[in-house]
């Protein structure tokens, strides 16, 4: 198994470029398909995530290759709408070509689709959404079986899922008359893929803070476009240097992205300042609790940060709480941070951290994506040699998290488990 060892116990100080987007990524690359011809996309990140769906894009027909940071996908050759169970099976996102497959060619088969392991993580929204849209679904042996071309009409979220609400998009772009979703997400990466299909070519417009119409079958073309910065990945970095008591600058970013984020950081004590696309992140002065921490779709605190904010709390100087209200199962590290010397108790969706002064290095295992990220803070926090074991689920949304934390002062590099 592959890990990270992280040599602990100082404050972060340097300054790095921060990736693109995930979350942004895998729908723009799902919404490629929606045309026969080429997508560019620039500051795409090299992370696994993005590898397997580049996988399943081809597995699908398309021809993909980097050009430095630029990916270039050519989906005029796509002739499939079978998603291969594997392939689903190592990432939720797959279920994205729903959407896209739908509405290229009125048909589509999808196995229920993986990914991190932090809750039940259902599709029914994705399925009403777009039976709403004319689509008949039948399910078959954990096999999803979906058929007819999505025509323009109504869905009204009932709750704002990220991902339902990128399908729904997707099959729109290729109905036949007006579709208007309410209660869509409002996450800054839904507004990406809006602006990359507008590129295309599609008609789409924002009708209320929740409602968006698209205006079905508007030409689409060859289209090239930038990937937004990641704001989980800023959100990580200055999580970790307020852990650390650092002092970094991260470049790419700006107020907007990371909104629901920067009130808790102020508020724990720490000095932010903005110039252009840099912030300035400053806990030199220290960091205290915070009474509550509650995760939130967008504009509230991401759950993609909860676990990192956890790492960051248990040397926090007094009692903090957090609250999970999106997914409810995404306490997984805590067993791990108590390993390694945090206070914690866990009742039903909230956990209280009482701040001790340092956390202890210790061999640890990450278990999903985010949680391997708080786990690496952790190890920063420590005096000596933590050991992170499960690097693969920090690779599928980090590019190079050994590199980038190199840049802001650390002492870590990554191992092989040999087994001694
Ligand atoms: C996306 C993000 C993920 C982030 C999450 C919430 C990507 C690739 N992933 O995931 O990083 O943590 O948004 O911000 O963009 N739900 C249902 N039925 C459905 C769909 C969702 O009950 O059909 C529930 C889920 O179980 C979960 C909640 O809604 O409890 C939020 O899910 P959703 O917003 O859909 O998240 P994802 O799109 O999977």
């Amino acid at each position: 198994m592959c890990q990270i060892k992280v040599n602990g116990g100082r404050p972060l100080q340097g300054a790095l470029t921060v990736q693109g987007s995930k979350n942004a990524a895998l729908p723009i690359l799902a919404a490629s398909i929606l045309h026969e011809g080429v997508s560019v996309l620039h500051n795409c990140p090299r992370i696994s995530d993005v590898n397997t769906m580049i996988q399943i894009l081809e597995s699908l027909g398309c021809s993909v290759r980097w050009e430095r940071d630029a990916l270039i996908i050519d989906a005029s050759g796509v002739s499939r709408c079978q998603i291969e169970r594997e392939c689903a099976a190592k990432m939720r996102s797959s279920v994205l070509l729903l959407g896209a497959l739908l509405g290229r060619f009125g048909e589509c088969k999808i196995s229920y689709p993986g990914g991190c392991v932090i809750g039940k993580r259902p599709i029914d929204l994705h399925l009403r959404g777009l039976s709403a849209l004319g689509v008949a679904f039948r399910e078959e042996s954990g096999d999803v079986y979906g058929k007819g071309r999505p025509r323009g009409g109504y869905f009204c979220l009932p709750f704002c899922s990220v991902g339902a609400t990128e399908n729904l998009l997707l099959a729109a772009v290729c109905a036949k008359g007006v579709t208007v979703l309410q209660g869509c997400a409002r996450e800054p990466e839904i507004q990406a893929l809006c602006s990359f299909l507008s590129a295309m070519g599609a008609d789409i417009r924002r009708v209320s803070a929740d409602g968006i119409a698209v205006f079905g079958q508007a030409p689409l073309h060859d289209t090239e476009y930038t990937i937004p910065t990641d704001r989980i990945v800023a959100g990580t970095y200055a999580l970790a240097a307020a852990g650390t008591r650092g002092n970094v600058k991260l470049y790419g970013i700006s107020r907007t992205d990371l909104a629901g984020q920067l009130d808790l950081l102020e508020q724990m004590g720490v000095q932010l300042s903005f110039k252009k696309d840099c912030m300035e992140v400053d806990a030199r002065r220290g960091i205290c609790a915070l009474p509550l921490v509650r995760t939130c779709p967008y504009p509230g605190f991401p759950t993609d940060l909860q676990s990192q904010m956890m790492a960051v709390l248990c040397t926090a100087l007094g009692v903090s709480r957090i609250q999970e209200t999106v997914f409810e199962n995404r306490f997984g590290t805590v067993q791990e941070l108590i390993r390694m010397g945090a206070d914690i108790q866990v009742q039903g969706d909230c956990a209280w951290i009482t701040g001790t002064e340092m956390l202890q290095a210790a061999r640890v295992c990450a278990r999903d994506l985010r949680g391997g990220a708080a786990l690496l803070i952790a190890g920063l926090e420590a005096v000596g040699e933590t050991v992170v074991d499960g690097l693969s689920y920090i690779e599928r949304g980090y590019e190079d998290v050994c590199r980038d934390f190199r840049l802001l002062g650390a002492d870590v590099s990554k191992g092989k488990d040999n087994g001694g």
